[in-house]
């Protein structure tokens, strides 16, 4: 048993759709948020980059004594996470592209990823792609300008439906009929998503469930899982301005009816 925090990462707000169902699937586990703020989006940034503000991303992380860390960004986990288990001692879990479930269940054999410029080319999205390449056509996307909006707080708005549809769009288009959420910002968009999907018969996936009980799991087998009486804590830290890690702690209390 321990009641040490679970820790998420992002670079921005996004991991909150990470962070709201691991805290669904396990209320008595604390959780520390960190959003980097200060260097989002990592979207556009080199592999370098984006390698370096990770790793300092999991050393403040650790610094507050968590016991497992989930890297709650595509892109971080496409660039980063197998050097992140070289370097530290302490159990990830990163974003999987979830093509998989996409493949399986598609009826029209054409799926489309939606993620950002690195997640899409970095070799976890290459091997998860050529393992399903034979049974059905998958179509990337970048989602240009989807992390902007979810940042702005501007996922509701005209705005966020036109920059959604132009890139959703030509995916209905060529027949996709699951669409996969490849960055942790974009489940914010769903409302926009699903308005440009209309009486489609598609499936938009996003793999943030499956994360969490992957948390729940590792946390069960090696013995991590909290105290059944625990009162959980939830603190939120950012690289960026006071102001901004506010704004994260707001949004994730109007996550789950806090506001
Ligand atoms: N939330 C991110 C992801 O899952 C990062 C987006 C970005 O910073 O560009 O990829």
């Amino acid at each position: 048993m321990n009641n040490n925090p679970i820790g998420v990462f992002d670079s921005g707000m996004g991991g909150l759709s990470v962070w709201l169902r691991v805290r669904q699937l396990m209320p008595n586990e604390s959780i520390v948020y960190l959003a980097d703020g200060k260097n989002c989006p990592y979207g556009d940034r080199t592999p370098d980059e984006i390698a370096s503000l990770t790793k300092r991303a999991v050393e403040e992380l650790l610094a507050r004594g968590v016991k497992i860390v989930v890297v709650a960004c595509n892109t971080a986990t496409a660039m980063a996470i197998d050097m992140l288990r070289e370097s530290f001692d302490v159990e990830f879990v990163g974003m999987e592209p979830a093509v998989k479930p996409a493949a399986l269940s598609s009826q029209s054999g054409v799926i489309g990823i939606v993620a950002t410029h690195a997640a899409l080319s970095g070799e976890l999205f290459r091997a998860t792609s050529a393992k399903y390449a034979d049974r059905v056509k998958i179509l990337s996307a970048v989602g240009e300008g989807f992390v902007e909006i979810v940042e702005q707080g501007a996922e509701h708005t005209p705005e966020a439906r036109k920059v959604v549809a132009e890139v959703i769009e030509p995916m209905l288009a060529s027949g996709a009929d699951r669409i996969v959420l490849g960055c942790t910002h974009y489940p914010f968009l769903m409302d926009a998503i699903e308005s440009v999907v209309g009486e489609r018969q598609v499936e938009i996936i996003d793999p943030a469930p499956a994360v969490a009980r992957r948390v729940e799991w590792l946390l069960e087998r090696d013995g991590l899982r909290a105290d059944e009486q625990h009162r959980a804590s939830y603190e939120f830290l950012s690289f960026a301005d006071e102001e901004y890690r506010q704004k994260v702690e707001q949004r994730a209390k109007c996550l789950v009816g806090e506001k």
